[in-house]
């Protein structure tokens, strides 16, 4: 009987259980306090401190099956997914370690009774393969004297040309982080006649199956070209679980085991396609596991980082579907399949089915609005492109508005061997970004680059004001001793009051002075464990190593607290109203308003607005005293403490509780009671991204004023409409009833006239030729007019050139309108170009239709004359 994939995971567990290893679970796909990582990509990456020797492991024998994902970094597998057999974005790596215990030996020996053992999985040994790291003799003696291997079958692998440790037989991590030289078992599927040792080389038909990689973890590379020995020598093993799945069930690819052909067959249902072995099925197969499990994970697709790459997924897989002829949307509900054959390991999906259907669902909605005119777009272009490259631009074009991702456009030009213009696409994609970095550069920070080592201790969550030292004192980036009024600096103290800029609270102001020396500051940042305090001097000087007192500004200082507290109420109350997958995104707290963004891809209605204000407005009326505690973050999160995804947190973290309403991790500052907020009142909500919503929202003073602002805007207009507040609403459906009505009579009235005036200008018409010229000059006329006169025109008169001419007051506009048979000796635009040269104005257009304006009304009649003897000429030739 074949082992199932469930059995395979299971009997390698206990195996290494059997020989004194604990079974620990798998960790999560996004790595905890690591930011070199994207996703987990090995089972040891959980494991990196302990290798480092940063941390002592509880027990030296470990093993695991890890959940993995290789979509982005130094270990990127998307491109092949679906075009070999063996490889996938998400796959699980079993794996077992050693800390600072046994070595090369022993580990190669486990490996090798797993694999061979009648008891195990039972594999003849002359099918298995050997790679060594060619200088690594003891590994090579291991194999070939105590194992007996047969030389032929072990190989030696180098490093590349001149980089040492650059090779297939020395491990990294990642940039950076813990390697060391490692040895592979392979498979071998068939004998062929073929000379063995190129065969392993080119492996073109995969042949040879890498199953176990055994890396003897001795270094940790630091940089580019800096690697260090580590005092303890451990060992990180991995082998693909679909892969061992492969060689036991007998398959000759990983896709032909149990898990995928039980998806492919549900997939198969749905499409219209006749070869279970198509390319799509298994790209299907293969992603919905990552975007399962990465949703469970509480990543959705967004446009940026983590979100992104599910975006990317999901698009590819919706993509495949539509290739097979999947008209409605599917790829959701292979969800509870995919828990069905998953095992053991589905564990983190269960109980969020819903929850990951849903995501699936609505990415999927969004992306189907636009697929096929994207897909239009590109055979477009795909047919247009003689020299097998498609534009940038497009490119970016698809992405931008059409949402392909780039890497889906090019996984389309690949099977039609287009190559993608990468450069043209990078620019167009540079060019926007800098268009909205312009926009968002609102307000400009001075003297960033300061080079600075130094400790400064912030007192200020309790103090207003406190007396300090002046360590350092920098104009611009140089550093100076004095400085005097009317220069702008920054100054370090020893300690202070003013609470850095961060975790979205902005920066104290307020001031340093003593006698009658008074430097203002005007925004407060953290320069590493330092804190700068920027502003101006206006009277008197400040020196190095002089006390000062650092003041803040009080009543700046209350406003911020009212929105940072406010802050935490509004998450806690859009988890409690919305859901737990509310993730925060970003926040600022400022002095006049705050800013929340988070992960949630519904609509929020006015109704569900109301009752995150009701919340929160109760959580002020109950007056609940804010405690803040220090704890360590195991104590914490035991708490249920809300703390942020991705973020370093040190081991004693300041907890900031409201009751049990919101318990977060904070070092902002906070007002002492909830009540002092007074009052908290949502001002807008808006879509920031796909799936990032954003609420702005005031407090206390600034909410009240709002609410004073609206309530005059209501009078203001009921003044105007002469009402009361009571009927305004029908009252200005009323007028707009009316409005509409008498458009519609303007515009009847609008073609009469036009009628008419077409009459009229048919009497002026000239000839060039059989060509019909007219051209003629309006006082303020409606432009919109004009542009219809002309299409009326140009059917009338059949083969015709027309120049309208709208002189306003101290300006022109001008209208040129061609009939397309005419366009192949002179089109519209090129006479904008001549009237652009000819009056200095601005304009453009195409061949049939071009528009423009000027100021230079002196220039109209010269340009008239000229025009005219140009088409003159142009028509005769
Ligand atoms: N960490 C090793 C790998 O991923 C085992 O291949």
């Amino acid at each position: 009987m074949k082992k199932t994939t469930n059995e395979i995971r299971k009997s390698f567990l206990n195996f290494f259980k059997k020989k004194g290893h604990v079974v620990i679970p798998s960790s999560s796909l996004i790595p905890k306090n690591d930011s070199t990582l994207l996703f987990t990509n090995a089972g040891m990456n959980q494991f990196k401190e302990y290798f480092l020797d940063q941390k002592k492991i509880f027990h030296p024998r470990i093993v695991t099956a890890q959940n993995c994902l290789r979509t982005g970094g130094k270990h990127n597998d998307l491109d092949n997914v679906g075009y070999t057999k063996r490889h996938h974005t998400f796959f699980e790596m079993l794996g077992n370690f050693s800390f600072n215990d046994y070595f090369k030996e022993e580990a190669i020996k486990y490996a090798w009774e797993l694999l061979t053992s009648k008891k195990w999985f039972n594999i003849n040994p002359y099918k298995l393969w050997i790679s060594v790291y060619e200088y690594d003799e003891e590994t090579y003696k291991i194999w070939r004297n105590i194992i007996q291997v047969p030389a032929k079958n072990i190989i030696k692998i180098g490093d590349k040309k001149n980089s040492q440790y650059d090779s297939e037989n020395f491990w990294q991590m990642g940039e950076t982080g813990p390697c060391g030289p490692c040895t592979e078992i392979f498979y071998k599927y068939h004998s062929k006649k073929l000379d063995d040792h190129e065969d392993f080389f080119e492996n073109k038909n995969e042949n040879f199956i890498e199953l176990w990689n055994i890396v003897f973890i001795e270094f940790n590379r630091i940089s580019k070209t800096k690697i260090l020995s580590l005092k303890n020598k451990s060992i990180d093993t991995g082998m693909g679980l679909e892969r061992i799945s492969a060689v036991l069930q007998n398959v000759h690819s990983n896709y032909k085991i149990d898990i995928f052909q039980n998806l492919i067959k549900k997939i198969y249902k749905f499409a219209n396609v006749r070869n279970v072995n198509n390319i799509s099925l298994k790209i299907i197969a293969d992603h919905i596991r990552s975007c399962a499990f990465l949703i469970a994970e509480n990543i959705i697709p967004s446009n940026e980082h983590r979100g992104y790459v599910l975006r990317r997924i999901i698009r590819r897989a919706i993509r495949h579907g539509n290739k097979i002829g999947i008209k409605n949307h599917f790829f959701y509900k292979l969800v509870p399949d995919l828990i069905e054959v998953m095992g053991d390991s589905a564990e983190i999906l269960k109980g969020q089915e819903n929850k990951i259907k849903e995501v699936i669902k609505k990415e999927e909605i969004q992306f189907c609005q636009t697929l096929e005119k994207g897909l239009k777009i590109l055979n477009i272009e795909i047919n247009k492109s003689e020299n097998k490259k498609m534009s940038g631009e497009t490119a970016f074009y698809l992405y931008d508005t059409l949402g392909f991702p780039i890497e889906l456009t090019s996984d389309i030009c690949r099977e039609k061997n287009i190559d993608i213009d990468f450069k043209g696409y990078n620019i167009a994609k540079e060019k926007q970004k800098n268009k909205s970095i312009q926009k968002n550069k609102f307000y400009k920070n001075y003297n960033e680059n300061i080079n600075i080592h130094d400790t400064c201790k912030f007192e200020g969550y309790k103090k207003y004001k406190i007396k300090s030292l002046i360590k350092h004192i920098f104009i611009k980036n140089s550093s100076v001793q004095i400085i005097q009024k009317g220069q702008k600096g920054t100054i370090f103290l020893e300690k202070t009051s003013f609470y850095p800029e961060s975790g979205g609270q902005i920066g104290d102001i307020g001031e340093i002075y003593y006698k009658k020396s008074r430097f203002i500051v005007k925004q407060t940042k953290k320069f590493g464990d330092t804190i700068g305090h920027f502003g101006e001097i206006i009277s008197g000087v400040m020196i190095i190593n002089k006390f000062v007192y650092a003041k803040i500004d009080q009543i700046y200082r209350k406003n911020v607290q009212l929105n940072h507290s406010a802050t935490h109420l509004l998450h806690s109350a859009l988890r409690e109203i919305l859901g737990k997958n509310v993730i925060q995104k970003g926040s600022l707290v400022s002095n006049t308003h705050l800013r929340f963004d988070f992960s949630f891809s519904d609509n929020i209605n006015l109704l569900k607005i109301q009752k995150i204000e009701n919340t929160v407005n109760t959580q002020i009326r109950k007056n609940t005293i804010i405690k803040i505690k220090n704890l360590t973050l195991e104590e914490a999160k035991k708490k249920n403490a809300i703390a942020l995804f991705d973020h370093k947190y040190k081991s004693l973290v300041r907890v900031v509780f409201v009751k049990d309403f919101s318990i977060e991790l904070c070092g902002g500052t906070h007002v002492k009671r909830t009540g002092d907020i007074g009052l908290f009142k949502i001002i807008s909500q808006s879509n920031i991204s796909s799936g990032i919503k954003r609420i702005e929202a005031v407090t206390g003073q600034k909410a009240i004023e709002y609410l004073h602002i609206q309530d005059k805007k209501i009078k203001d207009i009921s003044a105007i409409l002469k009402s009361n507040n009571s009927n305004i609403k029908e009252k200005i459906e009323k007028i707009i009833k009316k409005v509409t009505y008498l458009e519609i009579k303007i515009s009847e009235l609008q073609q009469k006239e036009n009628l008419h005036q077409i009459k009229k200008l048919i009497k002026n018409v000239k000839y060039i030729n059989k060509v019909k010229i007219l051209i003629n000059i309006f006082q303020n006329y409606d432009q919109k007019s004009l542009r219809s006169i002309i299409e009326q025109l140009k059917k009338e008169l059949k083969i015709a050139i027309i120049i309208f001419i709208n002189k306003n007051r101290d300006n022109f506009t001008i209208i040129i309108g061609i009939t397309k048979n005419l366009t192949h000796y002179v089109t519209a635009a090129e006479i904008m170009d001549i009237f652009i040269q000819k009056t200095g104005g601005k304009g453009g257009g195409k061949s049939t239709i071009a528009e423009g304006g000027s100021i230079n009304i002196e220039k109209l009649p010269n340009f008239l004359i000229d025009i005219q003897s140009w088409i003159d000429k142009k028509l005769k030739k």
